[in-house]
């Protein structure tokens, strides 16, 4: 007959190892995921422009957000520090995220909501080419964090998928 404290003991050794196993899994899609992260850095509107020339061009020549850093520092005296800074999580590229806006002296390339505020950043893209390396089909979601609910009672209107894109 089987002593129930060994088959206890070799179901908790086998418990164990399947946890240490599972760790190492979890700890190699996070190092994964973070590095998936770090590849995918901002480069600003102007690289894109390279290879997309037709939607460059119609950006710059119609949309509102790239004059929209200008709007805020026509605002700028009026603000606090930190008002100032919250103003920049929406009218720039990346502000607070890894190789996103800084300031406009350090990061100039960025500081206007550029293509990357609706398709992601895109260096990894730029380099490969590769349509699956950048966000291609969009939803409304993407516009959510920038055009909340309270702005767009603010404003009154709720924008269309492809209005101010290109
Ligand atoms: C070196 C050239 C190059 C650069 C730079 C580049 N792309 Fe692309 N992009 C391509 C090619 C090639 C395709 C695939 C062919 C096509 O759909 O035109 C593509 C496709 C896309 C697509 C469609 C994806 C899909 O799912 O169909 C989007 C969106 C896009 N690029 C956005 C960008 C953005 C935003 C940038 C700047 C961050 C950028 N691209 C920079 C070459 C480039
Ligand atoms: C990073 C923040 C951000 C995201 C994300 C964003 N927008 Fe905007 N958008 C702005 C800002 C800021 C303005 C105002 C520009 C100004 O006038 O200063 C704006 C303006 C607009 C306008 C006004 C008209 C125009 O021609 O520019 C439309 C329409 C618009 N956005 C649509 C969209 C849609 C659709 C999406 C999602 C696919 C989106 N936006 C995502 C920040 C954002
Ligand atoms: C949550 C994102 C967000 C923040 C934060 C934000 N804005 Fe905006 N801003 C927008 C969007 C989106 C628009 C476009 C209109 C709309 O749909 O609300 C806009 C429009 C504007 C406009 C109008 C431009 C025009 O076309 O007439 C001005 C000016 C402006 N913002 C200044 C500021 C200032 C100054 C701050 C900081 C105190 C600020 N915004 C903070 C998202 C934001
Ligand atoms: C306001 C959000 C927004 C901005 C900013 C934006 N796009 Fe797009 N882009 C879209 C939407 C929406 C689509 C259509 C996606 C779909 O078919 O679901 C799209 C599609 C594309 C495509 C695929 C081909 C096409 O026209 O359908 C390319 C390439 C592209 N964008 C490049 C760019 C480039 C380059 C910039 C900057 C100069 C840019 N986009 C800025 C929203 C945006």
């Amino acid at each position: 007959m089987k002593n129930p404290i060994v088959v206890r003991s070799v179901l908790s050794v086998r418990r164990a190892a399947l946890r240490v196993l599972l760790c190492f899994f979890c700890m190699y899609w996070a190092a994964q995921g973070i590095a998936s992260e770090v590849d995918r850095i901002y480069v600003g509107s102007e690289v894109c422009g390279e290879c997309h020339e037709h939607e460059y061009e119609n950006f710059h020549t119609y949309a509102k957000k790239v004059h929209s850093y200008d709007n805020i520092m026509k605002m700028k005296n009026g603000l606090s520090v930190d008002e100032f800074k919250k103003c920049l999580e929406c009218h720039t590229t990346g502000y607070g995220k890894p190789g996103g806006f800084i300031s406009e002296e350090e990061t100039p390339h960025l500081k206007y909501p550029g293509c990357e505020v609706c398709h992601g950043p895109g260096s990894l893209h730029a380099e490969s080419e590769d349509p699956d390396d950048i966000v291609g089909s969009l939803s409304i979601k993407q516009c959510e964090h920038c055009h909340n609910a309270e702005r767009v009672a603010d404003f009154d209107y709720k924008p269309f998928i492809y209005g101010g894109a290109h």
